[in-house]
């Protein structure tokens, strides 16, 4: 099967492939329980620059699996440029520092169907090395999933290399097709058709990880506030303390 035409998840290639930069990724032990809720917030062109950091701070194999291609520092930065927020949808998790520790592109195609619906989008994901194998890439995929459903996608593709066996076990948990190709592979999958259930459960989705990001904003910013004031007292303490003398 061919790669769609509109491919924009992946970061822009002008450089040829070098399946050595991928290391066989070793499975590391699992903390995470099994279903937990993880606030995942739709990003917007003012954080481009984080999502630019988070990109930059993937280690170069993981690099390489996000982009099917070793993408230099500048390749990601025109990427990040290019990112078109209003057609496609870009979501991601902070951490409690409001560290943007993974991120996923859903890149709804030109094509759409008669009554305006993108006919087929493109899943890309990267998550932080230290925030890895805490299922926050399986539950972008599901967040991706039923953001496409309640648009009306028909198809939802993934292309990752062969040897991605995190991104192909995602895929395939949710019920993808997979087909290999060599040392790249395509996911397929068709989301069920939406209902209420569908759209409220994103809506309420939607409300609580504002929420969420609003109170870690909040306790930043006491933390802050709480740091200049153990500097004021400091410095006013030293001051009296060379006044005395
Ligand atoms: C692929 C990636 C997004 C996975 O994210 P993650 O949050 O670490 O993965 P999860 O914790 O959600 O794990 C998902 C599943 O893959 C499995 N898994 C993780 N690493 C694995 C590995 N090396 N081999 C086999 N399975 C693996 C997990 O056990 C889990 O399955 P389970 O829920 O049935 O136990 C992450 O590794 C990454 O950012 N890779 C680099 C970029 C990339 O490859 N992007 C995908 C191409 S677009």
């Amino acid at each position: 099967m061919s790669v769609p035409d509109r491919t924009n998840t992946a970061l822009p290639e002008n450089e040829a492939r070098t399946p050595t930069a991928a290391a066989s990724v070793p499975l590391a032990p699992r903390a995470a329980p099994n279903w937990t809720w993880v606030p995942i917030r739709s990003l917007t062109p003012r954080h481009r620059e984080r999502i630019a950091a988070h990109l930059i701070a993937l280690q170069s194999s993981d690099r390489y699996l996000r982009s099917v291609y070793p993408a230099t520092d500048g390749q990601i930065s025109n990427y990040v440029d290019m990112l078109d927020f209003e057609h496609d949808e870009v979501f991601g998790i902070f951490s409690r520092r409001l560290e943007l520790i993974a991120m996923a592109h859903l890149a709804h195609p030109v094509a759409t169907t008669t009554v305006g619906r993108p006919t087929m989008s493109e899943f890309g994901v990267s998550v932080l090395p230290h925030a890895s194998n805490r299922r926050f890439g399986k539950r972008l995929f599901e967040h991706a999933v039923l953001h496409a459903r309640n648009r009306g996608v028909e198809t939802l593709f993934v292309h990752a290399l062969s040897e991605n066996r995190a991104m192909l076990r995602i895929a395939r948990d949710a019920g993808s097709t997979v087909e290999r190709a060599g040392s790249e592979s395509e996911a397929w999958l068709k989301p069920p058709p939406d209902t209420l259930a569908s759209h409220v459960g994103e809506l309420v989705g939607h409300q609580a990880a504002e929420l969420d990001y609003r109170f870690k904003l909040h306790a930043r910013q006491v933390s802050t506030l709480l740091d200049v004031v153990a500097e004021v007292k400091t410095s006013l303490a030293k001051a009296a303390h060379v006044a005395e003398e």
